[in-house]
């Protein structure tokens, strides 16, 4: 296993994906809970220390814990990391006159170059062919005076030593970031650094971690009785599915249907978790009393307060009556966890009132059993798979835990239009599968506007409902932008649409990115 220290880089977590996906396991943990003690109980092969914000030149800026130094580990440092570590081990690092962001080459040095004498740059470029590859970089300062025993690997236009090597102590520094994908050859250098530096197998898969989780979570409950809110999305499914196989029927699955489910959903989980994998299963139809709840409301945070409220209320109700449960199971997944480093302080602005479970282990007096911890997304779809999941139930886009019910702004929801809705929708995403293009898109659905406009239909007038469709990509939903489709299958989306649904007659495609919009519209 490896240990990132995380100094606060907007992009620590990709270092992390890119060390499992050479098959080694990983933890990031941030800087200021970093002694030399943890570090001996984590007891890593390898070290790697993150980028981040701040300046080595400033008093009081991050430090990595002297004694790291001596601890004989192999150690990689990138930007922030590099220059801290050459600080702590004597060299210099100043403010740059020559800032770079972005591209910038990297000049491997002659040696290197010709003999290919450094392990961490194997395989990266073709002895004997250019000299130099391509790096992104993001830094102000730079290290100016090596630390004893270091040498230059390479340099770029504004870095004198944009990498260095301690050979003997196994010591690295990068000024690049090999973790992001504009590096092309940085996932080749990070896998050289946990496998031929740090000298770590390899072999974390997802089925070694399935085998690991269920053994955990056996020795976790014992004999307890675990309760699992199902909604159909991928990590409940795949947390229920996983302790399922650990612990059977000492598992209930509570399903609390909303009403504000797609075409087909709640059937779906019906049958892939009751019928398939005989799970014990509660699905509780509430959704005349969500409808009921949200009568006449159009406030978005009032109608996102009132479902999650609903929800947990139901969800009690529906776990009491099966007799309660010892533990509360939830998909909570590792960049949850994370405890990010910030150097802004301040809470933050509420933009929505996510919809979660928070408060409920509490409430009914639970214990949490969150086996998805340590994963990222796509390492849950890969386990789903494992699991036996159905590829469409593992591969689906996000849905939000309110559902449709955002989906229809600025009119009060009504039976009629959720149904409405979920037939435009239900196109929508058809024809997108049909195109092939499901799995390019991070989220496409249809939203029903709170309007009524004119239209001609045979020789009458129509006087129907407008809806835009949207989807965007994305790669983590904190930011996105609009699919670009062409306008051929648009057009032809919209004329199913106009011509299947009752009650829509016009179809408008939302081309917002995120920011300045959001993905949902409320
Ligand atoms: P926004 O609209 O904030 O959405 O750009 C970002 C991502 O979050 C999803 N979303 C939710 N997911 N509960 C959820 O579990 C919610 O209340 C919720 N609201 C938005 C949204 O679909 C997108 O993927």
């Amino acid at each position: 296993r490896v240990l990132i220290v995380d100094f606060g880089s907007q992009v620590t977590q990709l270092i992390a994906r890119r060390v499992r996906e050479a098959g080694v396991y990983c933890e990031i943990h941030p800087f200021n809970r970093v002694t030399v003690e943890s570090i001996r109980a984590f007891d890593p092969k390898g070290v790697i220390l993150s980028g981040g914000p701040a300046s080595v030149t400033e008093a009081g800026s991050p430090r990595a814990p002297q004694g790291l130094f001596d601890m004989g580990l192999p150690i990689l440092g990138i930007c922030y990391g590099q220059q801290t570590m050459c600080e702590q081990l004597g060299g210099k690092v100043e403010p740059g006159h020559h800032r770079e962001f972005g591209r910038a080459r990297l000049r491997l040095k002659e040696q290197i170059y010709a003999t290919g004498d450094c392990d961490l740059f194997a395989g990266i470029y073709e002895p004997g062919s250019e000299p130099e590859i391509d790096v992104w970089m993001s830094h102000g300062d730079r290290v100016t005076e090596l630390p004893p025993g270091f040498r230059t690997i390479a340099t770029s236009v504004g870095a004198p030593f944009a990498a260095i090597a301690n050979d003997d102590r196994r010591l690295y520094g990068v000024q690049f970031h090999p973790e992001v994908v504009h590096t092309p050859g940085g996932k080749q250098l990070l896998s050289n650094f946990v496998h031929k530096i740090a000298g770590c197998a390899g072999d974390w898969t997802m089925k070694a971690f399935k085998a690991q989780e269920i053994a955990k979570v056996r020795a976790q409950v014992g004999k307890g009785r675990v309760i699992c809110g199902l909604s159909g999305g991928v990590d409940s499914s795949v947390v229920a599915a996983l302790l399922h196989e650990a612990i059977g029927d000492q598992l209930t699955c509570v399903f609390v249907d909303t009403g504000f489910m797609r075409t087909g959903e709640s059937e779906q989980v019906v049958s892939v978790f009751r019928d398939r994998f005989n799970i014990k299963l509660v699905h509780k139809d509430a959704s005349a009393l969500f409808l009921s709840k949200l009568a006449g409301l159009t406030d978005p945070e009032k109608k996102r307060k009132i479902i999650g409220a609903t929800f947990i209320d139901v969800f009690e109700e529906e776990a009491r009556a099966v007799g309660g449960a010892d533990f509360l199971a939830q998909g909570t997944l590792y960049p949850d966890v994370i405890e990010s480093v910030s150097f802004t302080g301040g809470p933050s602005v509420t933009i929505k009132s996510h919809h979660n479970v928070g408060g409920l282990p509490e409430r009914m007096n639970m214990k949490l059993v969150e086996p998805l911890r340590e994963l990222f997304k796509d390492e849950v779809r890969v386990l789903g798979r494992e699991l036996g999941l159905p590829d469409d139930m593992v591969g689906r886009h996000p849905f939000p835990g309110p559902g449709l019910a955002i989906r229809v702004p600025g009119q009060p929801l009504t039976q009629e239009n959720l149904d409405i809705l979920r037939k435009a929708d239900a196109i929508y995403l058809d024809e997108i599968r049909k195109a092939g293009l499901y799995d390019q898109i991070w989220q496409a659905f249809a939203v029903l506007l709170p309007v009524r406009t004119v239209g001609v239909m045979g020789d009458s007038r129509s006087y129907d409902y407008a809806c835009a469709l949207r989807a965007v990509t994305s790669t983590d939903g904190m930011t996105a932008d609009f699919f670009p489709f062409d306008m051929a299958f648009i057009g032809r989306v919209a004329n199913r649409i106009i011509n299947e649904v009752k009650g829509i007659n016009r179809v408008t495609y939302d081309i917002t990115s995120k920011p300045p919009g959001t993905i949902e519209w409320e």
